[in-house]
């Protein structure tokens, strides 16, 4: 199973608004149509965008070679600014699109035409960079988990939330091939249903074993003691370790506390956004209320119910045990511990 399959000049996005009924492909042949699939779910989870995005950016230049050099610029940072709009809380979109346009700034001296190809080798290197870092997040969280474990998952943060092998995912893709026994618990989170949809398909895949639960069970399942730990990717993070996940993500950490539970988080470093202090500043997606008021299209909720649907939530780092990345564990993340990691390692 993939979630982006990248071609020269085309790119196919795994329907994910479908899963787990239909495994459908949707082909994109232009900027316009990959974000259109952004902004409608079609391909979603932070490092996916990022990587579907920068693809974007390599087909916009396509599109716009027969332009003169700053004609071409000026196309680039429109189709960037529109892939920018899409969804405005995984900071995996902007970190890409930058770096494609960077790339074709510093090319600036070449023939458009040039350029829009080192543009499509960039997006490759930048999906190739994804499941490389995955794998390496997934073998340096693996190791802080025990021999036999049970892991309370939220939404997807698996191989279809990025290009591949996944995050929080990844971790316990990586658990398990070092011989660990683990048991998930996919939280369904509502109102996308993207656990109960996407996770727990994903899991079944490959034969993880995966037990479906609905979000408001967690706390009696942790009461009972059936969790030993949680384990969730991120879409934004911000300079003091305040983690945005999606919503639900905050509730879990604040009952993985009250219960004595580790609570990790893992995600790349380009999750990271370090021009934001913490998390008061990180923006909000809100949804549409048609995700709470309706179930695959049947109306649930009386006609003009007023609804309130963010989609996401910020998690404080005081309730946060570790964030896993590819350059190391950040554990009881701070500022200082945050910053002292991209002094070593950085990221573009
Ligand atoms: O709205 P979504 O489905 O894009 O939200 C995805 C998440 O919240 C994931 O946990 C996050 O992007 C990390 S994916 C590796």
């Amino acid at each position: 199973m993939e979630a982006i399959r990248a071609d020269r000049g085309k790119i196919a996005f795994l329907d994910q608004r479908k899963l787990p009924l239909e495994t459908t492909y949707v082909e994109c042949h232009d900027c316009q149509s990959v974000a259109s699939a952004i902004k409608e779910m079609v391909v979603r989870g932070a490092p996916a965008i990022g990587a579907a995005a920068a693809y974007g950016m390599a087909l916009a230049a396509a599109s716009l070679m027969h332009l003169d050099g700053e004609l071409f610029l000026a196309g680039l940072a429109e189709a960037a600014h529109g892939l920018k709009a899409t969804r405005p809380t995984a900071v995996n979109l902007s970190w890409a699109v930058e770096r494609m346009l960077s790339v074709a700034r510093t090319q600036a001296g070449r023939e458009p035409r040039q350029v829009a190809d080192m543009l499509w080798e960039e997006a490759e290197r930048i999906a190739a960079e994804d499941i490389a870092i995955n794998k390496k997040i997934g073998d340096s969280g693996a190791k802080l988990l025990p021999q036999e474990v049970r892991i309370l998952t939220h939404c997807n943060a698996g191989a279809l939330a990025t290009v591949g092998y996944g995050t929080a995912l990844g971790v316990i893709r990586s658990a398990v091939a070092a011989g660990k026994k683990v048991i998930v618990f996919a939280g369904e989170t509502r109102p996308y249903l993207q656990g109960a949809r996407l996770t727990a398909w994903e899991l079944m895949q490959d034969n993880i074993p995966v037990t479906l639960i609905a979000d408001n069970m967690a706390g009696y399942l942790m009461q009972k003691g059936a969790v030993d730990a949680v384990l969730v990717g991120a879409d934004r993070i911000a300079a003091n370790g305040d983690v945005a996940n999606k919503i639900g993500t905050y509730s879990l950490a604040v009952l993985a506390r009250a219960h004595g539970l580790p609570f990790y988080v893992a995600a790349p470093l380009s999750t990271f956004d370090l021009t934001i202090a913490s998390g008061d500043d990180i923006p909000i997606e809100e949804r549409a209320a048609a995700e709470l008021t309706e179930i695959a299209g049947v109306r649930i909720a009386p006609e003009n119910v007023a609804v309130y649907n963010p989609a996401f939530d910020v998690t404080p780092a005081a309730y946060i045990t570790a964030i896993i990345t590819e350059a190391g564990v950040i554990a009881e993340p701070t500022p200082e511990k945050i910053k002292r990691l991209f002094t070593v390692h950085g990221h573009e």
